[in-house]
């Protein structure tokens, strides 16, 4: 793993501080970039208008995300500037902030210190830590398998006026979003289910969390079915992880439900080789529950959390389901299996079963569920289905907070008909239109009523094809934030 980089506030003006390259902000207005109030005007000040000037030769708007590189060619102590936009000056918050460091990240992997100043010009509480996450999630590579590795080369990364409370929340919470990430893109070849469960545990003891594993003989044992029915075309066996956080005083007790499916090949349902290219991604929802496992075990926030991942893969072995066998859930409804490719609803079922049976004032689930919402909502926004329009209206603000679109979808309880069996209590897949809903509605059917429940469908936004502000191309680690920022928000 790469080294993490220091992370320290500091006091100095960003006319002093000696660093590689001072991020700084300014705001888009009718002409061009404008330097109006923050660092980048102090600075121009300093420099009697030189920096100024020099953006505009460059055309610089300052449009969100724009980056200008400026060396300062001993003009200033820090050796380059890094000049970014926030967009309209009105409308600048935590987001454009994080996508603004998250771009200067991308350009400055090569920098070893930088200090960050881009924060100053938005007056949020939360706009010092949106600078420092931006910055590490920005200059994010996934090295593991390189033979000549190149990770970032940032050593140490100053904050201009943060507290050490808004560095370590924004550095918690970055980690969080990265380790998901790491365990996104590994492929499937070495993040079996097992080696996924594996990683839990080590998360579990860095956070101070008790796990438990089950493995397929205790599934069986215990009636998980659509778990083992899932497994059963592959080699490798399938695995149920808990982990579990437990305060003292807990004022609520919430379960959060990862889908875990480490490659989903389509199962006899094939995909197409197309299509199989990314299904290492299918353990998305997993990653982010056990990365935001982590970071709650660091936060220690009054609510119990259970974080449970079903972790399986989706192969068309000899021992495969076949479409028409019907499967027994944990609790005991019983599911024909027209497709499956539709394997995600089927290892989610036993887990929200099993999660119903833990007595949670709520359940959210998270999973690359379905094409459908990627159709519905293309790949930069989450569906969010939920019973509970509270629960559903702290999730979207959750997210926005983060600088995560989750989008509300509905869940049209007459649509459940079109999951009619002739042979079991359900089908698993109904027609194509309104997939994710569907989908949804199956999901809802393994809750028990009473229980406020949302499920996240990620599958559009759980990877992203190029890097882009605080995202980076691949896994993108999305509701890892969500999840923490949720979770602390709970009861209060
Ligand atoms: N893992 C896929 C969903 C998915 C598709 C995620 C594309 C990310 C990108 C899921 O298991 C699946 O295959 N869903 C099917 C369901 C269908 C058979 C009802 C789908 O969406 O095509
Ligand atoms: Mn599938
Ligand atoms: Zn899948």
């Amino acid at each position: 793993m790469p080294s993490r980089p220091q992370i320290a506030p500091s006091h100095e003006r960003p006319t002093e501080i000696a660093c590689d390259a001072l991020v700084v902000g300014a705001t888009a207005g009718a002409g061009g970039a404008e330097l109006t109030g923050g660092a980048a005007a102090e600075i121009d000040a300093a420099l009697d208008g030189w920096l100024s000037e020099h953006l505009r030769d460059l055309s610089f708007k300052a449009k969100a995300g724009d980056v200008a590189i400026v060396p300062t060619v001993g003009r200033l102590p820090a050796k380059s500037l890094a000049i970014v936009g926030l967009g309209d000056a009105g409308e600048a918050g935590p987001a454009e902030v994080r996508k603004a460091t998250g771009a200067a990240g991308r350009r400055l992997v090569d920098s070893s210190t930088v200090a960050l100043a881009a924060h100053d010009l938005v007056d949020h509480p939360k706009a010092a830590r949106a600078a420092l996450e931006g910055l590490l999630l920005g200059s994010y590579k996934f090295t593991a398998f390189k033979s000549d590795p190149r990770p970032s080369k940032i050593q140490s990364v100053l904050v201009l006026g943060a507290s050490e409370a808004d560095l370590e929340a924004g550095r918690t919470a970055a980690e969080a979003t990265l380790l998901a990430r790491d365990l996104i893109n590994e492929p499937a070849g070495s993040l079996t289910p097992d080696a996924l469960a594996r990683r839990a545990v080590e998360v579990a003891d860095v956070a101070g969390l008790s796990c438990t594993i089950w493995d397929e003989d205790e599934l069986a044992s215990r009636g998980f079915g659509g778990l083992l029915a899932v497994a059963q075309g592959s080699t490798q066996p399938p695995r149920f992880v808990q982990l579990h956080y437990a305060p003292e005083k807990a004022t609520a007790k919430v379960v959060l439900v990862g889908k875990g499916i480490t490659y989903d090949s389509g199962g006899l349902s094939l995909k197409d080789a197309k299509s199989m290219e990314t299904m290492k991604t299918d353990m998305s929802g997993a990653a982010a529950v056990i990365a935001a496992m982590g970071a709650i075990g660091q936060l220690r926030p009054d609510v119990e959390v259970l974080g449970l991942v079903p972790a399986s893969e989706n192969m068309p072995g000899g021992g495969a389901l076949k479409p028409g066998d019907v499967v027994e859930h944990y609790g005991g409804k019983t599911v024909e299996v027209l497709n499956t490719d539709a394997e995600g609803r089927l290892v989610l079922a036993d887990a929200l079963a099993f999660a119903s049976e833990q007595e949670p004032d709520a359940i959210v689930d998270v999973a690359t569920l379905t094409g459908a919402i990627m159709v519905a909502l293309g790949t930069k926004a989450t569906g969010l289905f939920c019973n509970d329009d509270d629960m559903a209206r702290r999730l979207i603000e959750a997210g926005a907070d983060e600088g995560e679109r989750v989008w509300r979808m509905p869940l049209f309880s007459d649509y459940l008909s079109e999951l009619d069996s002739d042979v079991a209590d359900l089908k698993n897949v109904g027609p194509r239109w309104g997939g994710a809903i569907i989908a949804a509605v199956f999901l809802q059917q393994f809750v028990r009523d009473g229980i406020a429940w949302a499920h996240l469908d990620i599958a559009g936004a759980a990877r992203s094809e190029s890097g882009n502000g605080e995202i980076s191309k691949g896994g993108t680690g999305t509701a890892a934030r969500t999840l923490i920022s949720w979770v602390e928000g709970f009861g209060r």
